[in-house]
């Protein structure tokens, strides 16, 4: 099956008013001239209003999510953003990223109830998991691969947030694979190993959801991708984009990222016996 390839820039608490309508506009650029990719913009929430309405003519490929939200609808919850407030803006919802599960506490269950919330609302989520230490890649170093999958984060961190969730609702979610360890430290996780990972993730989703509505789920890898290590990723069949930090505000690196991942789609196209 052909899944419309994305890549997520997550801006974190980065840019301020001024670049990010610099940036949002090179990111507009970028997405009229390559068609085939979903490019999803995660702004600081507070120039989400501005970028949108400066962006009003934009490719329908791109769009805008946030990276984070509270979930209920209203309340007194001081300091927080409803994803009722911000849907009116915004087609995306990152949740369970690795610095919220450990700057901010989120655990297991609250990833799960924004992950609720969101589909509730109609928001894509954008659901990351990814082990907390290194310890998978110790013991695959060492062969002995079903170790890793009990010890591991991961697919606990998969199980829970998806809890009760049934096949409909994960039509649009979009799974990111991303280890604490390498995201914002500039480690590179080798490709091969992400490659088992998102294998055995989407193994997990069709075992809960089915073959149809699993084959629909877009899984992406995140940690300090670049323009060159996005090449080597690239060249395994199932990794379906990039959660991007970094490299996202880089004007050099992020346009390459995207147009290697058009080129690979226009490949894949073309050749549709290389498709994962
Ligand atoms: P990074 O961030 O690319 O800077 O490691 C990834 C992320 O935002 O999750």
């Amino acid at each position: 099956m052909h899944r419309r390839p994305i890549v997520i820039a997550n801006w974190k608490m980065y840019t301020s008013a001024a670049e990010a309508l610099t940036l949002s506009t090179r990111v507009r650029t970028l997405a009229t001239q390559v068609d085939d990719v979903d490019i999803v913009l995660l702004p600081p929430v507070i120039w989400l209003p501005l970028i949108v309405e400066h962006l009003h003519h934009r490719p329908r490929s791109l769009s805008f999510g946030v990276q984070n939200f509270y979930p209920a609808d209203e309340g007194a919850f001081t300091g927080e953003i409803s994803g009722a407030m911000i849907k009116p803006m915004a087609r995306y919802a990152l949740v369970g990223h690795s610095e919220r599960r450990t700057l901010f506490h989120e655990d297991d269950a609250f990833v799960h109830t924004k992950l609720v919330a969101a589909i509730e609302l109609g928001l894509s989520p954008i659901l990351c998991v990814g082990e907390l230490t290194p310890v998978a890649l110790t013991k695959r170093g060492r062969g002995r691969p079903t170790v890793i999958q009990r010890q591991s984060d991961i697919y606990r961190q998969l199980e829970t947030a998806l809890k009760g969730v049934n096949s409909r609702q994960i039509e649009h979610l979009v799974v990111a694979y991303e280890p604490l360890w390498a995201v914002g430290t500039g480690n590179n996780v080798p490709a091969a190993h992400v490659e088992e990972v998102l294998v055995s993730l989407r193994a997990q989703l069709v075992a809960q959801f089915g073959e149809v509505a699993a084959a629909r789920v877009r899984m992406v890898y995140g940690g300090s991708v670049t323009a060159l290590t996005a090449q080597e990723y690239l060249a395994q069949p199932h990794i379906d984009g990039f959660l991007v930090g970094g490299a996202s505000r880089d004007l050099r690196q992020f346009p390459q990222i995207v147009t290697s991942l058009a080129e690979r789609s226009h490949h894949r196209i073309q050749h549709p016996e290389h498709r994962s």
